[in-house]
């Protein structure tokens, strides 16, 4: 009998999501509630050929290294910040990850986390439940109209592009920052394409949709604050990092801007003490851009396909770093 290839899997999914796509390889379970490589996948490490992770499990090159036999790391996220990407490739092996199916997911979350900010559904949700509605109040809860403000998007990728797409009927004014320049979506969008500066003192919503570099950790600090009027809305659905977290708690006890509406955090998950929660105009959710049913079912069958594509030494439907495949 042959033996069937092994794969790491750091978090089981749902057997109807999985149905029998797995049968031809012995998977190792990780331990749901740790991150990472847990000590029990480890000892796995060295006869391994797949991993499947998520996208709070780190893959370091360490963790590579150990895995000689490893032909593919198949993440389930589309943003691979989590993996040593460079550390694969320089090995030969490929990086999947799953873009496009949580495009929209993330697109209608940005839009929920402005809408709840603005109107401050958080507050007043809680105060209505906490027998604080009285009467009709003229000037109570009041919030910010969208129409005829000014939306900035930072990183105007997939989903950037269709979070603005999705604000074109509430009226506002919408303008981006990108790498590099997108003429096209100027006119496509009904946006203007403005630099870093001009974006951060002119908008009253600034959305955040780059992915996790070298370049974008920190692209939000204290400078950038100052910069923000005091009326700002920041909505950050791309991961934690990409704003300093210290600055953020400064620029919103501060009033330097007027609330932050958080899907990601640095760090994550965030602890139940952290300062982030003690700030009522800070509305936060735990990472669920992609947290649909239908979303999260296909992203799992994506990285399902990537990891049999790699593990036959076939291309990767999704991958991160196709050089992979002209390296040697
Ligand atoms: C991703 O896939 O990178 C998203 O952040 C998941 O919500």
């Amino acid at each position: 009998m042959v033996d069937k290839p092994l794969v790491l899997m750091t978090h089981d999914l749902p057997a109807d999501w999985i149905g029998n796509s797995l049968d031809e390889y012995q998977i190792i379970l990780g331990d749901n509630t740790q991150r990472g490589i847990d000590n029990k996948l480890k000892r796995y490490l060295p006869e391994a050929s797949g991993i499947i992770c998520l996208l709070d499990d780190p893959i370091s090159s360490e963790i590579i290294n150990q895995a000689p036999l490893l032909k593919v790391v198949s993440n389930m996220a589309v943003g691979t910040d989590n993996i040593n990407v460079k550390s694969c490739t320089s090995l030969g092996i490929p990086v999947g990850h799953t873009p496009g199916v949580l495009t929209d997911g993330t697109a209608d979350l940005t839009i929920a986390l402005l809408l709840s900010v603005s109107r401050r559904l958080a507050a007043a949700n809680q105060d209505a439940r906490d027998g604080k509605w009285l009467s009709w109040e003229p000037t109570g809860w009041l919030g910010r109209d969208l129409k005829d403000a000014t939306v900035g998007i930072i990183g105007l990728g997939k989903i950037g592009s269709a979070v603005a797409e999705r604000l074109k009927p509430f009226g506002c004014k919408l303008i981006f920052n990108n790498r590099s320049p997108l003429p096209d979506q100027e006119t496509n969008l009904n946006a203007r394409q403005v630099d870093l500066d001009e974006l951060l003192t002119t908008s009253n919503f600034i959305c955040l949709h780059v992915p996790l570099t070298q370049e974008t950790i920190g692209l939000i600090g204290k400078e950038e604050f100052e910069k923000m009027k005091p009326t700002t809305i920041m909505i950050n659905t791309a991961r934690g990092p990409v704003v300093t977290t210290d600055a953020l708690i400064e620029a919103l006890q501060n009033n330097q801007i007027l609330a932050a509406g958080l899907d990601v955090t640095d760090p994550e998950p965030l602890p139940p003490d952290h300062p982030l929660y003690q700030l009522p105009n800070c509305f936060i959710t735990p990472h669920i851009g992609s947290a649909t049913a239908n979303t999260r079912r296909v992203m799992a069958g994506i990285a399902i396909r990537n990891l049999k594509a790699g593990i036959q030494g076939k291309p990767l439907p999704y991958c991160v770093n196709p050089e992979v495949y002209n390296i040697f």
